[in-house]
């Protein structure tokens, strides 16, 4: 075992939990490969999920119900092998868990034994009770998700802010309170109004992630390719941009092109 993995103290669920118990502002990214996980893990955030929106980022599909179970569990596979110290919750890909709660056990046992990570989250209030239940009891941690939930894009049709309206306010509400008694140990909210989001983060005493939706939840996940500005393409108002690697990496190829091309590249001290 090398000095840093003695060091490094794992984040579990009981971290984030206490984390909330204290007032500390979980940090929480998406990572889909062992080389960028690396680098988020190396660099301190508390969660990696390893995203469905692999779907998009990864494999430019448009939404993210074509990704499948074997697809997640070589994402997570890879990301876990890269973690040292972020609890890696990897999401239950459309159509592995909505079915019944048998089916959704068996899913999260393929993505427990075979991709080695350390929890699951899957989106869905009351709709999918049971089958959360039937995860739990086999030992899994459940991370709930609410609001813009992705995999329902065509039932919303469209990526608009969601819970706007009283009725779906008050049933996102129940909803949280719902995953909580059932013994989720966090919940994200997607893209929902501020207000409601700390109202649901004061009313369940698990961690709230929110993701477009305000500072007043418990923490915050972002899709690492759209904060460190690879993907341009998409800028909804709730992405903050911490880099430009768009264009630090375009310039890099541009210029090896360049160096091919007139022969600058290789020089003598980079040849054998
Ligand atoms: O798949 C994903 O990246 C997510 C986040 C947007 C929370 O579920």
């Amino acid at each position: 075992m090398s000095t840093y993995a003695q060091e490094v103290k794992r984040v579990t669920t009981h971290t984030l939990q206490e984390m909330k118990n204290r007032g500390e502002k979980i940090s929480m990214l998406t990572a889909y490969d062992y080389s960028l996980a690396t680098l988020v893990d190396t660099a301190g955030i508390d969660v990696i999920l390893v995203g469905d929106s692999a779907s998009n980022v990864m494999a430019g599909h448009e939404t993210t119900l074509p990704i499948t179970l074997d697809q997640m569990i070589y994402h997570a596979s890879s990301v876990v092998r890269a973690v040292k110290r972020a609890l890696v919750v990897v999401d239950m890909p459309f159509g592995t868990y909505q079915g019944n709660s048998t089916e959704a056990l068996r899913s999260v046992i393929r993505i427990m034994k075979e991709s080695g990570g350390h929890a699951v989250k899957l989106e869905g209030g009351q709709e999918v009770r049971e089958s959360i239940i039937r995860i739990l009891s086999a030992g899994v941690p459940v991370m709930g998700h609410l609001g813009l939930t992705p995999q329902s894009i065509y039932k919303f049709g469209t990526y608009a802010v969601r819970a706007k309206e009283e009725a779906e306010a008050t049933r996102l509400l129940e909803d949280a309170q719902m995953l909580e008694e059932t013994g989720c140990f966090g919940i994200v909210l997607e893209k929902i109004p501020a207000q409601l989001a700390q109202k649901v983060a004061e009313a369940v005493s698990i961690p709230v992630i929110g993701i477009g939706a305000g500072g007043g939840v418990d923490g915050q996940v972002l899709v690492l390719h759209d904060m460190l500005g690879i993907n341009q393409a998409f800028k909804p108002r709730f992405i903050r941009r911490y880099a430009d690697l768009h264009s630090v990496i375009t310039g890099a190829i541009e210029q090896y092109v360049t160096d091919v091309r007139n022969q600058d590249f290789p020089r003598e001290g980079e040849s054998y």
